[in-house]
């Protein structure tokens, strides 16, 4: 359960029109029905700028626009759903050129692969690949921050109902607000878990810049994820994790090495009975 009261402020473009509002209402209601922790304000933008909306306040603000939902944790840092890479490595895949090593782990006649958790969601791209590789697999999507959690989510939803419509059936994926520790019921669903949690070194790439600006690396959070997840999931357990985390050999994965990247993905099978 989250306890912590946490402030939103939602804003439109400067021209709302019906569906703007539309949305509005839709992430109001969702935060009233689902979100009890979260206090939040609807503010008319007039013509307000974002830099003005931050120049008294530093609540974030959550912007609904015709081109998506874009969440301003500061005047200077947003977090918004964007396809980035991943749609260029799935038309690789299709083509028959590339199997992205996230997917090659999956794809393993020994799991069963109708239900696979992301334990960490993040920014979603790799979530993406797999919703959009694995076309019929329900996903239990974990991020236990709450303004990562709601801008991907809505980000998403938007993305896949308005502009990229049905390149992914979303209602396949289940966001899931809060840290995976605290919901381990989840384990018994699925036979894959994914885990891709923040790293020591720093990465340079946009996306997790932003992410860093609101959460961050944290080794005993690590630590406990990998030893609950150890001690009540039974399945192949996915990790992608910088070459020199610890991780890699304190829990004893099998990782690949890809000579281009720092991270690599890797595996273990835990108590599969097969
Ligand atoms: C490196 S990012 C994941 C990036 C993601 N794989 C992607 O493709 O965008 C790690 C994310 O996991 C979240 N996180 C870390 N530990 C978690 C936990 N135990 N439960 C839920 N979310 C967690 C962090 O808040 C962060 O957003």
């Amino acid at each position: 359960m989250n306890t912590v009261n946490l402030q939103l402020r939602i804003t439109t473009c400067v021209a709302p029109d019906p569906f703007i509002f539309n949305y509005l209402s839709n992430i109001t209601d969702d935060l009233n029905n689902h979100y009890k922790n979260v206090i939040y304000e609807v503010i008319d933008r007039e013509k307000l700028t974002i830099k003005k909306l931050f120049e008294t306040c530093s609540t974030p603000l959550l912007v609904i626009l015709h081109k998506g939902i874009i969440l301003y944790t500061s005047r200077d840092n947003k977090i918004f759903y964007h396809e980035n890479t991943t749609r260029v490595k799935y038309k690789a895949y299709i083509a028959g050129k590339d199997i992205p090593p996230l997917i090659n782990l999956i794809q393993d006649p020994k799991v069963n692969q109708q239900v696979i958790i992301d334990a960490t969601m993040g920014m979603a791209n790799d979530l993406t690949l797999m919703a959009l590789t694995m076309t019929t697999t329900t996903f239990f999507a974990f991020e236990e921050n709450f303004y990562i959690h709601f801008a991907v989510k809505w980000g998403m939803l938007f993305h896949f109902n308005e502009i990229n419509k049905g390149g992914i059936d979303i209602s396949r994926i289940h966001f899931i607000y809060g840290n995976i520790t605290n919901h381990i019921d989840i384990f018994s669903k699925a036979n894959i878990i994914y885990l891709d949690p923040m790293y020591e070194e720093t990465i340079t790439t946009s996306n997790i810049a932003s992410l860093r600006q609101v959460t961050e690396y944290n080794r005993e959070q690590n630590i406990k994820l990998l030893n609950t997840i150890f001690k009540s999931f039974k399945g192949k357990i996915i990790l992608r994790a910088h070459y020199k985390s610890h991780l890699i050999d304190d829990y004893g994965f099998n990782m690949t090495i890809r000579k281009q990247s720092k991270t690599h993905y890797g595996y273990r099978y835990h108590q599969l009975d097969n």
